[in-house]
């Protein structure tokens, strides 16, 4: 196995922040990932490395990036009205969701087009357009760092949240997900009701509707809004959607009667981030090369040679004018890394 020092992290980031790794090695199997183990200095926890589209780099790593590149995809069983399919960690998540869709099976077309690869998607419970990842959930594989046993988690064992699971809390750095298996169904039970849509499939023409076509219509939504990395650095929305009490909403309402907020579990309403940002006046404002996205105030950006330090800084002084402004805490979403 090729292991690589002092590496320059630039390709392997959507944000595009140049950092570099001081041992940096890719794994394709788990014998492969148990080698590279016993090789690293011992102590330090190795970075784990899917498509960097969920991190910020604010500095160089030290210590060991390790890039998961297990692949396959594998169908288990099936039962009357599902199937299970085995997808190892480093295949790429549009790829798969492709594979589905030219399949027919369903239950991941509202989730299109999302960056990044399968091992990251129970990370933080990846959500969209009205679906989110332990829907389809079946459980996953992962190795544990320590003493590299191989673990099996449950939809339970992942404690999914909003864009949060056990990994990104009590088991953060303590395991390596392998791969995930799905449970894919049968026959769609279409979800066209979030957002735009339905406009989109109205405006696209579409009489009989299928999985392929909401997949599409969520595509055209997507890259109508949201800044392709291949051409302006960024990692998706920069902050979760905070969730406050309906009667902390109540009172904002009255002093900002133009507030966007969507009911959540129990009594709380989620807040639209992207619209308190707007309202601080952040909205397309450039500082060097890092700014916040003209068209989606909710994504930060790199416009070519931004620090990490810089994009978190424009982001700090994001959140505390949010803070002052509306009395509301935001919490990053993306993975600051170092
Ligand atoms: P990475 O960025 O490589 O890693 C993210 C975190 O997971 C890191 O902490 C890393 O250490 C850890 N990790 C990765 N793989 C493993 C593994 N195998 N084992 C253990 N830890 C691992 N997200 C959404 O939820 N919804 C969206 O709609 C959405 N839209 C986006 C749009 C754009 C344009 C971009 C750039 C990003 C968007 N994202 C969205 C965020 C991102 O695509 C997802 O979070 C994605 O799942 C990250 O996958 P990745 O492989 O790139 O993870
Ligand atoms: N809005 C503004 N100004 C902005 C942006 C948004 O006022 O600059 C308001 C608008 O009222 C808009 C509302 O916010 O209607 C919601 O915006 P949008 O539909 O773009 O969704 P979002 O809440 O900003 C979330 C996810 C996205 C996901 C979309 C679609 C989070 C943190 N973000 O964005 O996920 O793709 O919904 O479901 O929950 C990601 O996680 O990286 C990501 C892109």
């Amino acid at each position: 196995m090729l292991i690589q020092e002092n590496i320059s992290l630039r390709p392997f980031n959507t944000m595009g922040i140049e950092a570099r790794a001081r041992y940096f090695a890719r794994f394709g199997s788990v014998s492969d990932l148990q080698e590279l183990l016993k090789e690293r200095i011992k102590g330090a926890s190795p970075f784990i490395l899917g498509g960097g589209s969920n991190i910020l780099f604010t500095g160089d790593v030290n210590g060991w990036v390790l890039k998961n590149e297990i692949g396959g995809i594998d169908e288990l069983y099936e039962d009357k009205n599902h199937i299970y399919v085995k997808v190892g960690a480093g295949e790429n998540w549009q790829s798969f969701v492709e594979h589905c869709i030219s399949r027919n099976w369903a239950g991941v077309e509202n989730l299109s087009l999302i960056p990044g690869n399968v091992g990251a998607t129970p990370m933080q419970n990846i959500g969209a357009y009205g679906a989110e990842i332990k829907e389809v959930f079946q459980e996953l594989e992962a190795l544990h760092l320590e003493d590299s046993t191989i673990h099996t988690f449950s939809v339970n064992d992942c404690e999914f949240g909003y864009r949060e699971s056990v990994f990104k809390r009590k088991y953060k750095d303590r395991f390596i997900i392998l791969s995930v298996t799905y449970r894919l169904n049968k026959t769609p039970q279409f979800n066209t009701s979030y957002g735009a849509i339905g406009q989109e499939l109205e405006g696209m023409g579409v009489k009989d509707l299928s999985i392929a076509a909401i997949s599409q219509a969520v595509i055209n939504i997507r890259r109508s809004k949201l800044p392709d990395p291949a051409v302006i650095g960024n990692a998706g929305s920069f902050f979760k959607n905070p969730s406050i009490s309906s009667s902390r909403n109540k009172q904002l309402q009255q002093r900002f009667p133009g507030i966007v907020g969507y009911p959540g579990a129990g009594d709380l309403v989620k807040l639209a981030a992207g619209w308190l940002i707007e309202q601080c006046g952040w909205k397309g404002v450039r500082r060097g090369d890092a700014g916040c996205h003209a068209k989606q105030a909710l994504v930060l950006v790199n416009y070519g040679n931004a620090s990490g330090k810089e994009i978190y800084d424009l982001s700090e002084d994001i959140l505390q004018s949010v803070k002052q402004k509306f009395g509301v805490e935001l919490e990053r979403e993306v993975n600051i890394v170092v």
